[in-house]
């Protein structure tokens, strides 16, 4: 008889803020208890941080278990795969002896992020002036945008030279008329066919049908870690429109994105900084010119794939708690915890002030939202080091109050603390 699902062992790693929240990290502590990595969505606007041994690897398209050789890797086929990106990600792991191999799988349904993505939202964005985005250039806008037109191009074209180069020829043509609209200079198919038939040669024993390879995993009870990538607030249609990726970052894009069924994820793990963060414009009631400064001289919250300062400021509780809801959170993972080590007192915001009226959800409209003004709830802070804590004694009692008070606001238990960048700067409650 076959053996019955009822192990109850796949986890989802999502972000529940704007992004950069430490997935990168969360997923690598996890990875030990995972046979497999999974993306869902996104695709070289993410920038994953793992710090090992103070080595420091930032991935941006391949999983973060790819540090660990027995994992299983695959990038879904959700994900918007940038060729050129992949082949150089591959290789820098190989140069820092990472093992790429059979252990990384690349959706053959997955679509391709071409020259004229990245020309496109850069051009739109130059466009908008004050009103742009602030996306990360690397043309994930008009790559799903090309995917919803159903005009875009997937890995299974881009394997076979002679229709990815017709399908190419093809698209440029409305393309270019629209690059010229913008006033940029039209892009030709010979430009764009040698380099990425080359990295097309270069990916394809990777490619393969990952709904299938997925399936097989989840039949043999294999552990399946389903990463995340960006944060619910840049949610397509969760995050604050227009301020957002253009992809379904939160738990829906989970099944979407690899194929697998609702029953196939067991648990959902929300990673949020202690703080908030955001990078590019937007609507941020609780960001704080002081918490940035005191961050930034630091060293800390600059963008791992842009490099630009992180906008940031308190926690923002309401927002987290819609971002729990909403993905299904059963379990949290606190991390940054030590970017508040210096503060006397520390706010969380519990609601908004919006035209005499007291808010205690996140406003659907964006134009509200950014109108809103924080109340605020404070904590006594530790004003000591944390970093050195590997269990929840260790923390100071302020340290451990302030997280119950997370905990309470929230309605979900904390599972994992980070209180360093490094892999075994992590406590498991
Ligand atoms: P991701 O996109 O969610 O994977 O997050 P990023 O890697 O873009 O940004 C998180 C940043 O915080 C990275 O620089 C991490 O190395 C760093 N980080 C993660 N957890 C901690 C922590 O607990 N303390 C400190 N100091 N840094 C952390
Ligand atoms: P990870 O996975 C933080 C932001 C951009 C911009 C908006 C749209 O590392 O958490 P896009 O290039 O996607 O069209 O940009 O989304 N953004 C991120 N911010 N972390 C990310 O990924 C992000 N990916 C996109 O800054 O505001
Ligand atoms: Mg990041």
């Amino acid at each position: 008889m076959k053996k019955a699902r009822t192990q109850k062992l796949n986890t989802l790693i999502v972000g529940l803020q704007w992004g950069d929240e430490g997935k990168g990290k969360i997923v690598d502590f996890l990875v030990k208890e995972a046979d497999a990595v999974v993306r869902y969505a996104g695709g070289s606007n993410a920038g994953h941080t793992i710090i090992v041994n103070s080595q420091k690897f930032v991935l941006h398209l391949v999983p973060s278990g790819i540090l660990h050789k027995s994992k299983i890797c695959i990038i879904g086929n959700g994900v918007v795969v940038d060729p050129i990106e992949l082949v150089q990600e591959i290789e820098a792991l190989k140069r820092n002896n990472v093992y790429v191999s059979e252990n990384l799988a690349i959706s053959d349904m997955a679509h391709v992020v071409l020259p004229y993505h990245k020309l496109l939202d850069a051009l739109r964005e130059n466009a908008k002036g004050d009103k742009k985005i602030g996306t990360t250039r690397r043309g994930i806008g008009p790559a799903y945008g090309d995917k919803a037109e159903r005009v875009g191009i997937r890995i299974c074209d881009l394997m076979d030279p002679d229709r990815f180069t017709q399908k190419l020829k093809e698209r440029l043509q409305e393309v270019n008329s629209l690059v010229q609209s913008f006033g940029g200079v039209p892009i030709t198919a010979d430009e764009i066919v040698e380099p990425y038939v080359k990295a097309a040669k270069y990916l394809q024993p990777y490619v393969r049908n990952t709904v299938v390879l997925l399936h097989e995993l989840w039949r043999k009870n294999k552990r399946i870690l389903f990463e995340g990538a960006q944060g619910t607030f840049l949610d397509i249609d969760h995050g604050t429109y227009p301020y957002v990726t253009s992809s379904n970052t939160t738990v829906g894009g989970v099944f979407t994105g690899t194929g697998l069924p609702p029953k196939a994820l067991h648990r959902v793990i929300g990673v949020m900084k202690a703080y908030t963060t955001r990078v590019g414009e937007g609507p941020f009631p609780t960001e704080n010119r002081e918490i940035s400064d005191l961050l930034h001289s630091l060293g800390r919250e600059f963008g791992s794939t842009t490099g630009r300062p992180r906008r940031c400021g308190w926690f923002d509780a309401v927002l987290a708690r819609h971002a729990v809801a909403v993905n299904g959170v059963n379990e949290l993972a606190v991390t940054n915890l030590d970017g508040l080590d210096t503060l006397e007192r520390i706010k969380v915001c519990v609601g908004y002030k919006y035209e005499g009226q007291i808010l205690r959800f996140v406003p659907s409209d964006t134009e509200v939202f950014k109108k809103c003004e924080p109340i605020y709830k404070e904590f006594a802070g530790w004003k000591c080091g944390i970093s050195g804590a590997r269990s929840w004694k260790e923390l100071p009692i302020n340290t451990r109050r302030y997280l119950r008070g997370l905990e309470e606001l929230l309605e979900a238990p904390i599972s994992i603390v980070s209180v360093g960048p490094e892999r075994h700067q992590t406590i498991l409650l």
